[in-house]
């Protein structure tokens, strides 16, 4: 059976994509064979799409770590041809052909069913980038933020871990101020729930401090750099950031003064080797007690709109969550 995925080829003059037709045959082994119905750019398909040796070693590639779809056949007793599916993280995309193809086959444990309350295209408007964002508010929480602990910044907020960071941040009745690099987007951000929006500069103000006065009551950050180290910073006494992303920088010039004066906490986010079951845990609160309506931030893409949406995320300008219909 033949199917269309996007590929990444290396050649002499670089990196080229290509929209090719490829056979089931071609797919590695795995339990399931899934006819993916969406999947969604996240910032790490575009490195892998640039070649980058951090994400992806060996080329030609299909990137595309998330895949919402349908099982054509399993040879695992959990799922029956005909479930409705989620792949994200694992080496789905990295090493492992990806979600920006009509097929995937991987084993039975990088899945979870589609929960109830979500569809196969929500959940990928939704993505790795809405679940990291959900992982970190479930993290924070979990060290003891709450909707009266002070306003939460988030940063790199117009992309897709921050849009939908804000919203959800919103919906569980939090202050939130939003970091952008694209002041033409603070008014979608209000939209979202940000109740104030501040530029990357004003981020970045004392970074040259020890201290900063107490403001967060927590931060979602994901962007790295200084502005995460400033983050940490202006937290209020015990509060935490979780730290998910690199966009501005994956290293910083940091002290232990935060640590040792204000008791504040730096918690890591991975989405990626997470634990199938706890992430299916945060899969079926973001289908319930979480769900969202996340439309304000799809932009459709089509297999022909890829390669462009890929170079726009990899400036920095994507906005929201690009999502694959296929
Ligand atoms: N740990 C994990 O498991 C995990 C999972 C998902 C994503 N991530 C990481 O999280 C980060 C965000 O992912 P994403 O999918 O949300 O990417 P994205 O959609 O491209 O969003 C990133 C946003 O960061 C801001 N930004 C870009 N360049 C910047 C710079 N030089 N300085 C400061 N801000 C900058 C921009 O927003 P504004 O213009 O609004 O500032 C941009 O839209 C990436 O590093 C990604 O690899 C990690």
């Amino acid at each position: 059976m033949k199917f269309k995925a996007f590929r990444v080829a290396k050649t002499d003059s670089g990196f080229e994509r290509s929209i090719i037709e490829r056979s089931e045959s071609d797919l590695p082994e795995g339990e399931l064979l899934i006819s993916v119905k969406y999947s969604s750019l996240n910032f790490k398909d575009g490195l892998s799409a640039a070649g980058n040796p951090g994400v992806t070693r060996n080329y030609p590639h299909t990137p595309g770590i998330d895949a919402s779809g349908i099982v054509l056949d399993s040879s695992h007793p959990d799922f029956d041809n005909g479930d409705e599916v989620i792949v994200i993280g694992f080496d789905l995309g990295m090493g492992t052909p990806g979600g920006f193809s009509e097929r995937i086959r991987v084993p039975a444990n990088w899945a979870v069913k589609c929960p109830l309350g979500l569809t196969l295209h929500s959940s990928m408007v939704i993505g790795t980038a809405g679940f990291t964002a959900a992982e970190c508010i479930q993290k924070l929480e979990t060290a003891g933020m709450s909707n009266t602990s002070g306003p939460v910044l988030v940063t790199g907020a117009s992309g897709g871990v921050g849009s939908v960071a804000v919203k959800l941040l919103s919906l569980l009745g939090y202050e939130i101020i939003a970091v952008t690099g694209k002041p033409d987007k603070a008014d979608w951000l209000k939209g979202l729930g940000a109740t104030h929006v501040i530029t990357r500069e004003e981020a970045l103000e004392g970074a040259n401090k020890p201290m900063l006065p107490e403001k967060w009551g927590g931060v979602v950050d994901t962007v790295g750099g200084d502005i995460l180290f400033n983050g940490l910073k202006s937290l209020r006494y015990g509060c935490s950031l979780a730290a998910c992303g690199l966009v501005a920088s994956p290293s910083f010039n940091a002290s232990v003064l935060p640590f040792i004066l204000r008791n504040v906490n730096l918690l890591g986010v991975d989405s990626v080797q997470l634990p199938i079951q706890e992430k299916e845990v945060i899969w079926r609160k973001l289908g319930g007690e979480w769900l969202m309506d996340l439309s304000a931030l799809e932009e459709v893409l089509t297999f022909d709109q890829l390669s462009g949406a890929i170079d726009r995320i990899l400036a920095g300008k994507m906005v929201g969550r690009g999502v694959l219909h296929l």
